[in-house]
């Protein structure tokens, strides 16, 4: 039975006559539900409700037949209730920043939506816009906002102003500074929820403030402001996460310290864009059209777009900190790569399912290099910087708000098919992108007029999620209609009309089968609805984050000190920016245009020089910018393995381990065809104690960068036995006269057509390091060593051994190898000392190969 008394706002008649989903008055949800004995509204339980408001009183006493409809309402919102009972309870959502930008643009009228969606359903809710601005002023703020709220087309006018009115009431300002403040927030929601007879579903506190403040409002949070027992806690936080690796591992675990990883939600608006977050229904929904289609058989690229036309003014002090590859490609455009690449789960509505598959996603992608992207700046760039940071006129940024990067993902599925991701500021338009085109395989032999019209197998097939903006103007799934029809939630998707002749992609809208949704929603407003339905699929976990900026941060590394190349903006960038790739390298399509402004500073551009020939240690060096040198030593190695084989049928090569061989391991794979492989001998110069399947081991770096990309015939290649019997460099195991004796059955003299050596900061080379007792001179061709760092057994050749190759090369990298470089060009023969000064081949030649950053420092 309905208590006597139930206070109800003005116009709370209209509304219940008019919310009728999801059953007849469903959700106009008494207490009952709860088992309270107060009966206060729960979808509208607005502080002005309470009984002693004159104004709500009058409302209450004016309405002609209350009681009567009434007790009918409350009986079968009873049986809503029912239904619904997940969504019982009182949510609190505290919006920080209320004030702010993102609030005013996207925030509240999320919320609005959220109230509109959900109030009729059961919860109760109360919004409470926080911000550092005292009260007066702040209230002055969120009433302007609150008062622009605009109403979905589909919500009659009249009832939407009546919803609108209640949001308003049930929002209130308040200043939220100090620890203090914090718990004044809790006590006035407890005590509200008492008053009101109310249960406490849920807390929902949505960060729209800078990071800084992110540890110390998260510390109050924790300390003062938690829901009771029984009631979630739900913390929402903007990008930027991090600015790289460590700021984000920082960062996160500052959060991680006070919340659980199921609390947080960190919002990439991206995922809310409906065109994207159809590309996992969408496969799922059409797994028997796409099984067969969704691989590197078929997927010719994968182009990830989002072009826009505004610029960074108003935002340089954000936008020079990030640029556009942290702002766009290393959040938005990595996400909807993982939609698109990853395995789509059993069951793709299991949250926990989607994000483990995105970190497998994530644990695909290939490393990227400086060569994987190419950067631009739009012209104005520099000089908004300077006036809006109060930068000197000699100031000149480097910070991209152009990139185009090439990555490739190491799985069966995706190997060998590029996905191209592109996002800048001031192009010629808006619009964003997903779009897999499929290879072509058919040939039609008739002419084009017999052509079957848009089913030909002749027309390009393509299956594009079209974000907004562009000519359509407007989310959309299109699928080439010589591929399949594709199947598309009839309550969410509606075919498009019109515009048959509109070109999309090279095609005819009409050669397509396109959808657009039946009804449009801000990316906002549906992962607000996710937050408060807990879908945590729509969110970055702390482990997708730091996968992404795991991915990211080198290459942002490798171009911090990189000019971009500059834009005039518009569509005056012409064919500027255009680029293409080959292998894995990218490139702008047009050479280095003349640069419309200075670049930053005196550093020398690398087309300043050119490849510097000298000498080093009375060997020939060669000198290069890193990208140069690798492409010369790997032309020179495949010279030297073009002769090798010509003159002995095969070619037997040394490889050292590390890091600076790396990109020459790539190159080697990437770049050039004719290397004889099949003919080519892969020997280890050295190997660290490990299982060859440890990412420590120099030949898991072999396998990885080179050996799973080249065709060597597999009793060619010859990992150091240092695993054997199940131990590790067992002196008993022989393994290193092992590989002595394999030597020496396969190479003529024990003497390699080229070895490739690197040199260590303490002058050590291969596994020789300063002071071994053994391996710097002697008998034995293969020898134990220790390194004074980690892991420390480790396998070599012998200097002598190396001595007898028939060419042997160093490379040297990177500016922490200035120091010895320098030192070594003055010693003479010390191998105690240094290791490397014993690199002389008997009757060989040797080649210094090394960059200008340990070149010249
Ligand atoms: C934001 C970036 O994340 O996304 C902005 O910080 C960018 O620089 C914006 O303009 C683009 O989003 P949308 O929704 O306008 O495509």
């Amino acid at each position: 039975m309905c208590p006597p008394e139930l206070p109800l706002p003005p116009g709370q008649k209209q509304r219940l006559e008019a919310h009728s989903a999801p059953g007849p008055l469903a959700g106009q949800c008494p207490q009952l539900c709860g088992g309270q004995q107060s009966c206060a509204f729960k979808g509208t339980s607005v502080t002005p409700m309470s009984s002693e408001d004159p104004e709500v009183q009058r409302g209450y006493i004016r309405l002609p037949g209350f009681w009567k409809m009434l007790t009918v309402a409350v009986c079968m919102a009873f049986l809503g209730c029912l239904q619904a009972q997940e969504l019982q309870g009182h949510v609190s959502i505290i919006l920080l920043g209320a004030t702010g930008d993102l609030a005013k643009k996207y925030l509240w009228q999320g919320l609005f939506q959220l109230y509109l969606d959900e109030a009729a359903k059961g919860p109760s809710f109360s919004f409470h816009g926080a911000a550092l601005t005292p009260t007066e002023q702040g209230q002055e703020v969120m009433a302007k906002v609150l008062e622009s709220l605009s109403c979905p087309k589909d919500v009659a006018p009249g009832h939407c102003a009546n919803l609108k009115d209640q949001f308003q009431r049930l929002s209130q300002y308040r200043q939220l500074n100090t620890t203090e403040d914090y718990e004044t927030l809790s006590k006035d929601i407890e005590a509200r929820v008492q008053r009101e007879g109310l249960q406490e579903a849920g807390r929902i506190f949505y960060f729209s403030v800078p990071p800084f403040a992110y540890a110390d409002i998260a510390r109050s949070i924790n300390s003062s402001c938690r829901p009771g027992p029984g009631a979630w806690l739900r913390v929402v936080l903007e990008k930027p996460f991090g600015h790289d690796l460590p700021s984000a591992q920082q960062l996160a675990a500052e959060l991680g310290s006070v919340f659980q990883e199921e609390e947080m939600y960190r919002v990439d608006h991206y995922l809310g864009k409906q065109a994207l977050a159809q590309i996992l229904p969408f496969r799922d929904q059409n797994r028997k059209a796409l099984e067969g289609l969704w691989n590197r058989h078929h997927v010719e690229r994968v182009e990830i777009i989002v072009k826009e036309t505004v610029d960074a003014k108003g935002r340089t002090s954000f936008y020079e900190e990030y640029g556009v590859i942290r702002d766009i490609l290393q959040n938005h455009l990595t996400e909807i790569l993982t939609l698109v690449a990853m395995e789509l789960p059993h069951n793709v509505s299991s949250s926990q399912a989607v994000l483990q598959h995105k970190l497998q996603a994530f644990q695909a992608l290939r490393g990227l290099r400086r060569s994987s992207a190419v950067v631009g700046q739009y012209q104005a760039y520099s000089q908004q910087v300077r006036s809006e940071l109060h930068k000197p006129s000699s100031f000149h940024s480097r910070t991209p708000t152009f990139a185009g990067v090439l990555i490739h993902m190491d799985n069966l599925r995706w190997e060998g098919v590029p996905f191209l991701l592109m996002s800048g500021k001031a192009l010629d338009e808006r619009v964003g992108y997903v779009r897999v085109l499929f290879k072509n395989r058919a040939y039609c032999a008739q002419s084009e007029e017999r052509w079957a019209g848009a089913q030909s197998r002749c027309l390009p097939q393509q299956i594009v999620f079209h974000i907004g903006h562009g000519a359509l103007g407007s989310p959309a799934v299109l699928v080439s209609r010589n591929l399949f029809r594709p199947t598309l939630p009839s309550s969410s998707w509606k075919e498009v009309e019109g515009r048959p002749e509109l070109r999309l992609f090279g095609l005819p809208l009409s050669d397509y089968y396109a959808y657009s949704p039946v009804r449009e929603q801000d990316a906002y407003s549906t992962l607000i609805s996710h937050i408060f339905h807990g879908r945590k699929d729509s969110f970055i976990t702390t482990e997708n984050l730091l996968a992404s900026w795991l991915f990211w941060t080198p290459l942002l590394d490798s171009l911090a000190h990189e000019t971009p190349r500059l834009y005039p903006g518009g569509s005056e960038n012409g064919h500027l920016l255009d680029f293409e790739f080959s292998g894995s390298q990218l490139a702008f399509s047009l050479q280095q245009a003349e640069q419309l402004v200075p670049g930053p500073g005196a550093a020398p551009m690398p087309s300043d020089f050119q490849v510097l020939t000298a000498t080093y240690r009375d060997s020939p060096l060669v000198a290069a910018w890193p990208e140069e040198l690798i492409v010369k030593l790997a032309d020179d190695i495949e010279a030297t393995a073009a002769n090798a084989v010509r003159r002995f049928g095969q070619f037997h090569l040394a490889l050292s381990g590390g890091s600076s061989p790396v990109a020459l391991f790539q190159q080697l794979a990437t770049g050039h065809y004719s290397f004889p492989w099949a003919h080519t001998h892969l020997w280890l110069v050295d190997e660290r104690c490990v299982p060859l399947w440890d990412p420590e081991s120099n030949f898991q770096g072999l396998q990885t960068h080179l050996l799973q990309h080249v065709r060597v015939p597999y009793y060619n290649v010859h990992p150091m036995p240092v695993h054997l019997h199940q131990r590790l460099c067992a002196e008993e195991d022989q393994g290193a006269q092992v590989y002595a004796e394999e030597i020496s059955a396969l190479v003529t003299n024990g003497s390699f057509d080229l070895v490739l050596l690197g040199m260590g900061t303490d002058g050590h080379t291969a596994s020789l390091f300063p002071q071994s007792p053994t391996g710097l001179d002697g008998e034995p061709l293969v020898v134990l060593t220790e390194s004074p760092i980690g892991p420390h057994h480790r396998m070599s050749l012998s200097l002598p051994l190396i001595n007898r190759a028939r060419k042997v090369v160093v490379l040297v990298m990177g500016r922490l190898k200035r120091e010895i470089t320098m030192l070594v060009s003055r010693v003479g023969h010390e191998p105690k000392k240094w290791p490397i000064s014993g690199v002389l081949p008997d009757s060989g030649q040797l080649v210094w190969y090394m960059d200008y950053e340990a070149f010249l420092g």
